[in-house]
């Protein structure tokens, strides 16, 4: 067995995940973000692009029916949820959630986001992540490229006050996609989750209250 794939079994957050039944350890990096910016609160229509293997559907759609009972009151509430999941790979099936095998950078997506949910998302997720080649450089590049298109989606389909948890890698034009965010959200968070592993120079940003 190689070495990483050894010290991957070895990580507290892989064991947990097994036992939990979470396809991912990353379902530990949403969970670290929900502690920390409650950002399911009154979240019925969530979309996740780059979902696959599907933890962070596992998650969100515990907290989606957590919330259609727990909110039942005067303020914004849904009776139902709608999840949708879009990777380029094939995802094992997962009761009422929509799968789609589609690259989320082409402009077939906008069609098949609009019919499910008519402009009313409350909560987009992406931890999408380009395939790595090792030159840093290109990497980094790509990696901005790829949020830049979950920005536009973000910006046509995420409801007004809408949340948005992106991933991105630090380094080149970071800071002007720091900026872009803070043009569309009210409030902008930069947050690196526990479960992230410190090697990796991944950051999660969370953008609040669509603008
Ligand atoms: C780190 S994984 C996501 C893990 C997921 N959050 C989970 O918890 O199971 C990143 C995913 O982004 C997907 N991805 C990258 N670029 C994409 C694109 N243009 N369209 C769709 N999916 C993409 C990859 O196929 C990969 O499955």
């Amino acid at each position: 067995m190689p070495d990483n794939h050894k010290e991957h079994k070895k990580d507290g957050h892989y064991q947990q995940a097994r036992k939990e039944g979470y396809r991912a350890r990353s379902a530990y990096k949403l969970l670290d973000i929900q502690k920390r910016f409650n950002i399911f609160k009154r979240a019925f229509y969530i979309l996740d692009l780059g979902c696959a293997p599907g933890s962070w559907l596992q998650v969100s759609k515990k907290l989606a029916i957590e919330n259609v009972n727990k909110y039942q009151d005067q303020y914004y509430h849904r009776d139902h949820y709608k999840i949708m999941g879009i990777d380029l790979k094939k995802v094992s099936s997962i009761e009422d959630v929509n799968l789609f095998k589609l690259d989320f950078t082409e402009p077939e997506v906008h069609k098949v986001i609009e019919e499910y949910f008519q402009n009313s998302i409350d909560l987009i997720l992406s931890d999408a992540s380009i395939n790595k080649t090792g030159n840093k450089f290109a990497d980094q590049l790509n990696q901005i490229k790829l949020c830049l298109k979950v920005l536009e989606i973000a910006n046509i389909h995420l409801k007004y006050k809408g949340t948005l948890v992106l991933k991105a890698f630090q380094g080149n034009d970071f800071n002007d996609l720091l900026k872009k965010i803070r043009s569309e959200f009210r409030i902008l968070r930069t947050f690196k989750p526990k479960s992230s592993k410190k090697k990796s120079n991944e950051i999660y940003l969370i953008g609040l209250q669509k603008k």
